[in-house]
């Protein structure tokens, strides 16, 4: 192939954890295909990078593969975590859109590489359209979110325009939605994401609403879920977009693409460190025994939620492999004393941890159940290992995750709205033994479908193809 006519891909995700990573791996699968690759990180998130991955060696067994860093305007000591999280947000269209384009101008211009031949931007940065417009270079954009919970998201104006939103009732939590076409018998008010809850007229809500709508003009969208899972609402998002590309699980897809993917730059996606010490102790467990607790990278727990969570597990007597990172805790409250009983129970059934090698976790045979925030994520590698999920949905996508996972494919309890030790422990029995007849075998198929589509000749599998092939033409 000529040199300027190699695809160039400038790759774009919003600087948080659970988007950075999805987007590293379709970085990888592009590389892998001969792409040249510009992967745009924060400041803050290269900086993580670089502590728990040698970039010179990759390079070296990469060498089509670059990062770049711009700011994110928010100082580099500080956790993204919390309400500065929004803060984030509203700095991606101050701050990083002139710097994009400034970076764009340069990659244009730049001798060492040929120029950019396609952009790929994450759904909240849609800011990346406008530049792209602007410079004429083509643009897709990759919501890192599944197919219900970026539909439901497109439709925040209209459920404003139906009065369904906002609600604050307690009473009006469990009214059926009826305003987004397609998912009229699956949500109810307490289903649409966090943001609902919030009166409409405040800077998330509009920020929202923007970039769904923004989002539309980039005629071509990417989604890490797979057809077999989520069809009707794909056939929906198909109407406004002239080409979709399913291609998840993405995690899964590298795997069977590149067959030693251990040294992959997205096995460090998650850009912290990660304790392994648990894989011997899972190692130590009866099949299937093993409750795995992880709420992901930005949810946040008060002190009295930790502790109901604790005495639910500990009471289960169930044995449990629980990430509590630092800043779990709202404010980083110090837990103070904890009791004799939790100290106990901890001792003898559970192991705890600040990062874990996740998706080796939940290949684990010992691994039965996963007690979840519902990022989607987490959903798609517990769907893709057969583990049933309860979930604890706080945020953006994560309570629509919830209903789906519990209400249309049954592959799990939703617990969203509820905090208590007892639910806890009840829930945690259900799933592990009393009630797990009911969901084992849809989770099983699932996991089937799920496996299928990531094989030669899956859907996943060949809808990467396509990809490749169109990111291909554009570049002619
Ligand atoms: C965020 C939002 O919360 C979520 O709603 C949205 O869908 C994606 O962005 P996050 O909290 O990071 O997600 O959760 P998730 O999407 O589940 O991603 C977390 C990732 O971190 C997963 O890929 C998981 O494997 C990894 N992880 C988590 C680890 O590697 N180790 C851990 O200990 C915990």
């Amino acid at each position: 192939m000529e040199r300027d006519t190699v695809p160039h891909v400038v790759i774009l995700p919003l600087p948080l954890l659970g988007h950075v990573k999805p987007m590293l791996t379709l970085a990888e699968l592009l590389c892998d295909a001969g792409f040249l690759i510009t992967f745009v990180n924060s400041d803050y998130n290269h900086d993580r990078l670089e502590r728990v991955m040698d970039i010179p060696a990759f390079y070296n067994r990469s060498p089509g593969f670059r990062f770049v860093s711009i700011s994110d305007g928010l100082p580099i000591d500080q956790p993204r975590l919390g309400p500065i999280i929004f803060q984030l947000f509203f700095n991606t269209r101050t701050v990083s859109k002139p710097l994009f384009r400034e970076l764009l101008i340069s990659l244009r211009q730049s001798t060492e590489r040929s120029p950019p031949t396609c952009i790929i931007a994450d759904g909240l940065m849609c800011f990346a359209i406008d530049v792209a417009e602007e410079l004429g270079v083509p643009i897709i954009t990759f919501p890192t979110h599944g197919s219900h919970g970026m539909w439901t998201i497109m439709h925040t104006s209209n459920l404003i325009e139906e009065g369904e939103v906002p609600f604050q009732e307690e009473s009006d939590m469990d009214k059926p939605i009826t305003s987004i076409p397609g998912m009229e018998s699956l949500l109810r008010r307490r289903d649409l994401p966090g943001n609902c809850r919030l009166e409409v007229e405040n800077p998330l809500m509009e920020f929202i609403i923007s970039e769904a709508s923004a989002m539309k003009r980039a005629s071509t969208l990417i989604l890490n879920t797979f057809e077999e899972l989520e069809a009707p609402i794909i056939a929906h998002l198909s109407s406004f977009f002239d080409k979709v590309y399913t291609i998840g699980p993405l995690h899964a897809l590298l795997k069977t693409r590149i067959k030693d993917s251990s040294q992959s730059v997205s096995s460090y996606g998650s850009l912290k460190k990660e304790d392994s010490s648990c894989m011997e102790w899972l190692n130590s467990k009866p099949l299937k025994s093993v409750i795995y607790v992880s709420f992901g990278s930005v949810v946040e727990l008060s002190r009295d939620q930790l502790i109901e969570f604790w005495h639910g597990l500990v009471n289960s007597r169930k044995p449990f492999l629980w990430v509590v990172r630092p800043g779990l805790v709202e404010g980083n409250e110090e837990l103070g004393q904890i009791s004799e009983e939790l100290e106990q129970g901890t001792k003898e059934k559970g192991y705890m941890v600040s990062w874990a090698p996740q998706e080796e976790i939940l290949a684990h045979p010992s691994v039965g159940g996963f007690l979840t925030h519902s990022g989607w994520n987490s959903t798609l590698e517990s769907i893709f290992e057969g583990v049933p999920m309860i979930c604890w949905p706080q945020v953006a996508d994560q309570q629509v995750n919830g209903r789906c996972v519990s209400n249309l494919w049954r592959v799990g309890f939703d617990m969203k709205d509820t905090c208590d030790r007892f639910i806890i422990e009840k829930i945690v029995r259900d799933l592990m033994e009393d009630k797990r007849e009911e969901i084992i075998r849809s989770t099983n198929e699932i996991a089937r479908m799920a496996r299928g589509s990531v094989k030669e000749n899956g859907s996943s599998y060949c809808n990467l193809e396509r990809l490749i092939e169109d990111l291909r033409l554009m570049s002619l």
